[in-house]
């Protein structure tokens, strides 16, 4: 049975408050029961809440209804007590707990509700199978590390708010019943009851809001917005996801990334007390994709990519030569130290390269004892054996690694294996903090398969003015000021100065493949706007789940989201999707054609 709080039930502190300080005071505590040990004519239960745990003790001198109470308790029991603070007896300090000097002698007590025995022990750094915890969701957030990962994410969106309002930032809601945005994902479809056979789309982002809102006269928007988008999960993607949104009036792109680095730094400084002082770096994406083969370049280590391409192009190896003839390239990456891998290590990284559709990896290890074994030396002369190490600044020890295809697939292939070595040679301190802005990105992106340009960023984003001039002529050059705020390989934010001239907009639908019929069903009501006054405005969106998640040095975006979906969009605890019961469906005007298979 479960006993209830009265008026003068209060708890007076959190149980890893109470420490040597405390001793002689009467105090009242609430939380689970970690665990209880009965000695006999002793028990101790160790009650946890969220700040951590502090030990009931009960003895000789313990009303006997208590005792026989205590006697009864088990895991995950949820508890009262109130009693005086006292020293531990000698031997039994624990120096591992903060409140380890101290137990409370309890001398009221109650249950205020049994638990079963949980499917899993209630502990930190728990090694049970993601699909139990995600299972019993209410379970694993009691473990203490979820916690803090669920409470540093409270403590960086209170830092995030702070930030912007002293900056002039209007919290502003924004629909999530809407019209699609495009952000290049699928859209979540809602179905209109009144309006049968029409849809809502939730947000991708609150992209065009926020720029109307900056038509309104609101001069600095901020939100921090729900996302939703149907695409292929990973471990820094969910379907729907959380963004520190923002847009500002009247700014440049470097207004708008010394705004947001702001807040990066004061992020630092206020939960991780690290004082960034220096400017970030801005690379832009030209540079980013020659040296790193990434446009998220993790600038925490070296293996940079080296062009090849004039030094094999005349040679007898056509994988080489033949690659620089198509209009590709040969690019190679040195990993330093990386003659320790194994044979079997070095296929698995051909492999690895695969994924990226390389056609094969070259490559050359030289050992510290001064072998060199080779995948391609056997192709090429004495004399480009040689030009190659010297254009690697090669030495004994470290592991040549070559790929020859079209650059996009070598920038792909590349910039991925550094990163893969980098995490295999061990070198990566997930608390070294490196951030950059990779600024001047193209403004469109070619798809061989569609024969046609896409926006790489979205619609709205704004060309480089001294690239305007090749819109028509060479679409594909023209850059565009868009930036993304990158951390440790990771994208964590991106944003643009959009386009604030109805003329310029107008050409870019067209450069897109969109007509004026098109771009006016999809988009009129922003086009119509713009009509009456816009100012020239730009934003930045983080992805706050990504943000947290690095800040904690975590790798998985679940650790920090409190109910997240697993890999195929679906929740295991709620078990959601599922099947609406036929009624709805049939007030919707809907019926499915075809279910699960
Ligand atoms: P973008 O699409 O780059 O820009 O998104 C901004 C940031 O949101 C995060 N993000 C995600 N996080 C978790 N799961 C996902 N599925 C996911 N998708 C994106 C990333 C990304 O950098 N409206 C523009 C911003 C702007 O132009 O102002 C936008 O949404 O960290
Ligand atoms: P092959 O002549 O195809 O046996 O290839 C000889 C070596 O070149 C092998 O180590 C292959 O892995 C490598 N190789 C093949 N294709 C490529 C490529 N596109 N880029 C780099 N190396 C390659």
């Amino acid at each position: 049975m479960a006993e209830f709080l009265t008026a003068n039930d209060k708890r007076t502190s959190y149980c890893a408050e109470l420490s040597a300080k405390n001793i002689g005071e009467r105090v009242c505590v609430m939380g689970w029961a970690q665990k209880q040990r009965d000695l006999g004519s002793l028990i101790f239960i160790d009650l946890r809440d969220r700040t951590g745990i502090v030990q009931l003790a009960f003895d000789e001198k313990t009303e006997q209804s208590i005792f026989d109470k205590a006697f009864t308790v088990r895991a995950e029991f949820v508890l009262c007590a109130k009693g005086v603070v006292r020293q531990r007896g000698e031997g039994a300090i624990n120096k591992n707990l903060p409140t380890g000097e101290v137990e409370i002698a309890v001398d009221e007590f109650k249950i205020l509700s049994a638990s079963q025995t949980p499917p899993f022990e209630i502990v930190e750094n728990s090694n049970v199978n993601a699909e139990l915890r995600l299972k019993h969701r209410y379970l694993d957030l009691r473990r203490p590390d979820m916690q803090r990962n669920i409470i540093a994410r409270s403590k960086i969106s209170k830092i995030a708010r702070d930030y912007y309002a002293e900056n002039g930032f209007v919290d502003i809601e924004t629909p999530n019943l809407c019209k699609p945005t495009p952000e290049g994902a699928r859209d979540y479809l809602v179905p209109s009851r009144v309006h049968k056979g029409k849809f809502y789309a939730l947000p991708q982002s609150p992209q065009l809001y926020k720029q109307l809102l900056m038509v309104s006269g609101f001069d600095r928007y901020f939100q921090i917005a729900r996302c939703f988008r149907d695409e292929d999960l990973r471990a820094d993607r969910q379907p729907e996801f959380t963004q520190i949104d923002t847009e500002m009036s009247f700014v440049t792109a470097d207004d708008v990334m010394k705004i947001h680095e702001g807040f990066l730094k004061r992020v630092m400084k206020e939960y991780m007390n690290i004082d960034l002082t220096e400017d970030f770096i801005r690379m832009p994406y030209r540079e980013a994709m020659e040296r790193f083969g990434s446009d998220k370049p993790d600038i925490r280590f070296g293996y940079e990519l080296t062009d090849l391409s004039d030094v094999v192009k005349n040679c007898g190896f056509k994988v080489f030569s033949g690659a620089v003839e198509c209009g590709g390239s040969v690019r190679a990456i040195n990993v330093k130290g990386g003659a320790k891998f194994s044979r079997k290590e070095i296929d698995s990284l051909v492999e690895f390269v695969k994924s990226y559709r390389a056609k094969g990896l070259a490559w050359l290890k030289w050992a510290e004892s001064g072998d060199i074994s080779s995948s391609y030396a056997k192709f090429l002369t004495e004399e480009e054996n040689e030009a190659i190490k010297s254009a690697m600044s090669a030495e004994a020890g470290d592991l040549i690694l070559i790929v020859a295809d079209k650059n996009k697939v070598v920038f792909d292939s590349l910039g991925a294996l550094r990163c893969e070595c980098a995490k295999r040679m061990n070198i990566l301190d997930p608390f070294d903090f490196k951030f950059l802005w990779v600024t001047e990105f193209p403004l469109l992106e070619y798809s061989e398969e569609d024969g046609r340009f896409y926006a790489m960023h979205h619609p709205f984003t704004s060309p480089m003015d001294e690239d305007l001039q090749y819109i028509d002529s060479d679409p594909g050059r023209v850059r565009a000021k868009a930036y993304d705020i990158v951390l440790n390989g990771t994208e964590l934010g991106g944003g643009s100065v959009r386009i604030h001239d109805g003329a310029i907009q107008s050409k870019m639908f067209e450069v897109l493949g969109l007509s004026e019929a098109e771009a006016q069903e999809k988009f009129g009501y922003l086009l119509d706007a713009f009509k009456y006054g816009v100012p020239p405005h730009g934003g930045l969106a983080f992805g706050f789940d990504r943000l947290v998640t690095l800040l904690l040095g975590l790798e998985d975006i679940r650790d920090v989201i409190a109910f997240p979906k697993v890999q195929n969009a679906s929740e295991l605890m709620t078990k959601c999707p599922s099947e609406p019961d036929s009624g709805a469906l049939a007030e919707l005007g809907i019926a499915v054609v075809a279910g699960e298979q």
